[in-house]
């Protein structure tokens, strides 16, 4: 094994990296960048693959999506990211390879689900992260149909549930409701029994009322 110096946790992830016995370092295929910049910064090739530590399992990673926040780490907009070669991606759906101590899985389990915060890297074959953050694949579900509700689906229910604690009867606006985030959150609101009022341009009005909102307001054409 092969562990970077730094002490953060998302640096030792990243580098902490498969050695065979006869000394020869494994590797996947990745799409990472060494310095910020448009798209022209983004390389194919070859990383370290990553080993479990203590309470994680090694995935190999089947399907991650694009969010609309990887272009804004990829250029720095957020903040400038801590280490290179950098791998984006929050969320994937996979298969167990390797199982950490403490680590509730088994390899061949299918499991999906959001990185732990501060840590990035689903652009690439294969993925080192905390068992407690991931959850068995449903049966019968497509890796492609789990990873598209993990991180936008996960997003709204912390929005709805957690943070507003939304109750049977009350009534709740959610802003761009064809968008990723609040098509779930019109979804989970009308599961919860609230009234639901959205903003959509008219070209996406038949679209959202198909996800149960009550009032549709065209935010282009209504100062509301
Ligand atoms: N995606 C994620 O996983 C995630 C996670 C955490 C936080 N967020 C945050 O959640 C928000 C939504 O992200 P998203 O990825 O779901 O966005 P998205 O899929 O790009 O959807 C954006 C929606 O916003 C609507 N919109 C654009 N301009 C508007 C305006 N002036 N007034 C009202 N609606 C407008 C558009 O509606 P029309 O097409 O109908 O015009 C579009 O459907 C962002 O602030 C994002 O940073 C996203």
């Amino acid at each position: 094994m092969i562990t970077g110096h730094l002490t953060t946790d998302r640096f030792v992830i990243t580098l902490r990296a498969n050695q065979t016995k006869h000394g020869m370092q494994t590797k996947m295929k990745a799409v990472y960048f060494d310095e910020h910049g448009g798209p022209d910064v983004l390389k194919f090739g070859d990383l370290p693959d990553p080993v479990a530590g203590d309470g994680e399992i090694v995935a190999d990673i089947h399907v991650a999506s694009v969010n609309g926040a990887d272009w804004k780490v990829r250029q720095g907009s957020y903040a400038p990211v801590a280490f290179f070669p950098y791998i984006c991606g929050r969320d994937f759906s996979g298969v167990v390879t390797e199982v950490g101590a403490g680590a509730d899985f088994e390899v061949g389990d299918e499991v999906f689900g959001v990185l732990p915060v501060g840590q990035e890297g689903t652009y690439c074959e294969k993925i080192a992260t905390k068992a407690s953050v991931l959850a068995k694949k449903p049966v019968g579900v497509s890796h492609m149909d789990i990873d598209a509700v993990s991180l936008v689906g996960l997003t709204a229910v912390i929005s709805v549930e957690e943070t507003l604690q939304l109750r049977p009867g009350e009534k709740i606006l959610i802003q761009g409701g064809a968008g990723g985030v609040a098509g779930f959150a019109i979804q989970l609101a009308k599961h919860i029994g609230a009234h639901v009022v959205t903003t959509a341009s008219a070209r996406n009005h038949d679209y959202v009322r198909g996800l149960g909102a009550d009032e549709i307001i065209d935010y282009n054409a209504v100062d509301f």
